[in-house]
């Protein structure tokens, strides 16, 4: 079944703990957070001590989404800080080969992650060195934004290439969606979707993740 990843973004920060324990009990798969510099995108969230503090109170998957500039310097403080993903975006490495064999080197699965206007050709020759691609459904930056449509055919060019290249490379998709578009992503061969908005706005946590993986 597809995984369903809340952006912790989307949160009450006062009580981030608690939205933590509301997520997990709600059947949040992993816990997606948003790593921005100000640099790479026009935001600034949170740093690796976030995640170390999230990392103490949980033992759910730790999905860290690095939305910065030269990621290489900062993945093993996050790792360090207990990420079980690292995904780096490929418009913000010099080598991919290279970035993906430093997040593996420290036990992590390591994901690449594009943005709405850079094609699936960036990173097709790379399926075999990332455990996930992690496809940008809005210009990141920002929670809150409305879901590219178009980001449904690169699901689906991706995932032909996946099959083709007999990889397990997961798919994952992040921004803007909803119970109204979840399912075109699924049934386009998504493997984990990213919802921020949807579920942590939600008056019924546990019934938005249901209706988002069915
Ligand atoms: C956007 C972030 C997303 C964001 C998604 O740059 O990468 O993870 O939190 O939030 P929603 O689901 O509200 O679009
Ligand atoms: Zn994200």
């Amino acid at each position: 079944m597809i995984k369903i990843a809340p952006s912790i973004l989307a949160s009450d920060y006062l009580n981030l703990a608690a939205e933590i324990r509301r997520a997990e009990d709600s059947g949040a798969d992993w816990l997606h957070v948003d790593i921005m510099d100000g640099v790479f995108v026009p935001n600034i969230t949170f740093g690796p001590g976030l995640v170390q503090a999230i990392r103490s109170i949980t033992k759910c998957f730790i999905d860290v989404h690095l939305m910065i500039v030269n990621p290489e310097k900062h993945i093993k403080a996050f790792s360090d800080a207990g990420a079980d993903n690292i995904t780096i975006h490929a418009e913000a490495v010099d080598s991919l080969s290279l970035t993906a064999e430093t997040i593996r080197a420290l036990g992590k699965t390591a994901g690449v992650s594009i943005n709405p206007g850079t094609p699936v050709e960036k990173i097709a020759g790379y399926l075999d060195k990332f455990e996930l691609v992690l496809l940008m459904s809005v210009n990141p930056g920002f929670g809150g934004q409305d879901f590219m449509v178009s980001t449904i055919d690169k699901v689906k060019e991706l995932k032909k290439r996946i099959l083709a290249s007999g990889s397990k490379t997961l798919i994952e998709v992040d921004g803007g969606i909803n119970e109204k578009n979840a399912a075109a992503l699924r049934e386009a061969g998504a493997d984990v979707l990213v919802a921020g908005s949807a579920v942590f706005k939600s008056s019924n946590m546990a019934q938005t993740i249901i209706r988002l993986k069915t």
